[in-house]
């Protein structure tokens, strides 16, 4: 088996379902924000990436994309259930999302979720090379830093944590909490959006394991282990470039025509999750309109929703309570050749996202809790015209950065109609101060910036970061 010196482990390989008719592959950009992050810096990487190919049964053999090798792992229909709509998806997602939805504490999933960390593991361990660095992604993989650890006690070893990492009141609930927190403190530095996450995890090492904790370092079985917070970003110059592109540019004005020319267009895109606050927004809009403050004949909303997590019993509910409800805002307020919103169930090409992003007058992020929301920065990215507004929930990690932003506590929903109307109606040059301190900011913190930050923390020699981020 060939052996790389950078390992990277996710859940899931960023490969497309169709191989190409001469069998390459090719990136699979899935909804998602971690594919969107790792994508930047890993698709010209002399790297592996172990992770599940989608599917159930044996593995399939792949070939590699460009310098960068995948290693499958093979999940069995019951492990996927177990493991990822299970234990990762019905009980760490909610929980670590405020339990805005309530977590399921299902017995039987746990042994299936630590026997599948334990193979992307061993996978791991068999493929990195001595002294290798080994960056285990997100909450799926919660455990794989200890059991690494064990395994190949040579590797330096990252986590990152793409989701909050919430207060200990609501982890302490988790009926396996302390292997948890042991299994992510396997690793020699632990990273996170937010430094509040840091924070709650010393607080928790302190509680569980009767630890030495700051918010930067934990001792735990005799190791330090760093931790911090490293708000993951963009890949600033791509959007960009797609953003100047002249057919993206000419696409964005075609959408706006098909869309009736109105006054003014209000957007969001957001996996179809109960976390991204899409029944909150579309209750505020539709009291807009019952109330007369948003007429249909000049503003447009439009809510690109895209499938995800279908197999779960609580996202299929939240599909069929949102497409009821734009129903019935469709044939309550709509008019023929008019609808209210426009609500579309898809995937997006990355120019077809920069085009949406260009159309709006008023992006709308509104999640009730999010690690980050790439969403956000995207649409910032994307105005190279320097025009629009966003309207950020106060619960994104995005909104710690993204200052010129309208920030709203999605949960109000008055306020959320307030500032909505003060997004829709704020003058031209405000709008402009605020979309450039935005872009400033963006264009510093992208996500080279990120990787750089992150991996140099890992390995101060800044071998690794230079290897990674290089222009
Ligand atoms: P999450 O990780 O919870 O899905 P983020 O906002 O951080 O949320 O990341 C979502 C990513 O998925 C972004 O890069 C966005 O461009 C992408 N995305 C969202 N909706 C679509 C869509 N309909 N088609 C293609 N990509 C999408
Ligand atoms: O960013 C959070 C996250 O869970 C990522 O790990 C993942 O890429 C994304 O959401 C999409 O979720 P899934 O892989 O379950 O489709």
């Amino acid at each position: 088996m060939r052996q790389s010196s950078l390992v990277v482990i996710a859940n899931r390989l960023p490969l497309d379902d169709n191989a190409a008719p001469d069998g390459a592959c090719e990136w699979r950009r899935s909804p998602g924000g971690l594919a969107s992050a790792l994508h930047a810096i890993l698709e010209q990487s002399p790297a592996t990436w172990v992770g599940w190919a989608g599917g159930v049964g044996a593995a399939p053999a792949l070939p590699d994309i460009g310098s960068l090798r995948l290693q499958p792992v093979a999940l069995s229909a019951e492990e996927l259930r177990g493991y990822y709509e299970g234990f990762a998806n019905s009980t760490l997602w909610p929980l670590y999302h405020d339990a805005v939805q309530q977590p399921t504490f299902d017995r039987g999933w746990w042994e299936t979720y630590r026997s599948v960390n334990r193979r992307f593991a061993e996978a791991a361990a068999q493929v990195a090379d001595r002294g290798a660095a080994v960056w285990v992604q997100d909450y799926h993989l919660q455990l794989v830093p200890a059991m690494l650890r064990e395994l190949r006690p040579d590797l330096l070893i990252g986590f990152f944590m793409h989701v909050p990492f919430p207060p200990p009141e609501l982890y302490m609930q988790l009926p396996r909490r302390t292997e948890l927190l042991r299994g992510m403190l396997g690793a020699d530095l632990v990273g996170f959006q937010r430094e509040q996450a840091a924070h709650n995890v010393a607080q928790l090492a302190k509680k569980l394991l009767g630890a030495v904790a700051t918010d930067d370092a934990i001792t735990v079985g005799g190791r330090i282990v760093r931790t911090g917070a490293f708000p993951v970003s963009i890949d600033v110059a791509e959007m960009r470039a797609l953003a100047s592109r002249p057919d993206v540019v000419s696409q964005a004005g075609q959408l706006r025509h098909s869309l009736g020319e109105p006054k003014r267009v209000l957007l969001s895109v957001d996996r179809l999750d109960y976390t991204k606050g899409i029944e909150h927004r579309l209750t505020a809009y539709s009291e807009l309109l019952r109330d007369g403050f948003v007429k249909v004949r000049d503003t447009v909303m439009v809510q690109v929703a895209v499938p995800s997590r279908e197999r779960v019993e609580s996202y299929r509910g939240l599909r069929d309570r949102i497409e009821g409800e734009v129903g019935r805002i469709n044939g309550e307020y709509g008019r023929v050749g008019e609808p209210a919103i426009h609500y579309l169930n898809q995937p997006f090409s990355r120019s077809q996202l920069a085009a949406l992003y260009q159309t709006a007058d008023v992006m709308v992020v509104t999640p009730l809790r999010d690690g980050m929301n790439l969403v956000a920065k995207e649409f910032v990215a994307a105005r190279e015209d320097g025009a629009g507004a966003l309207v950020l929930s106060e619960f994104a990690g995005a909104a710690a950065e993204l200052e010129g932003a309208f920030l709203v506590n999605p949960h109000d929903v008055d306020g959320l109609k307030a500032t909505l109307l003060q997004a829709m109606e704020a003058d031209a040059a405000d709008l402009a101060a605020r979309m450039s301190a935005m872009r400033r900011h963006i264009a510093e913190h992208d996500i080279r910036a990120w990787a750089r930050a992150y991996l140099t923390a890992l390995d101060h020699s800044g071998r690794l970061a230079e290897r990674l981020t290089a222009p």
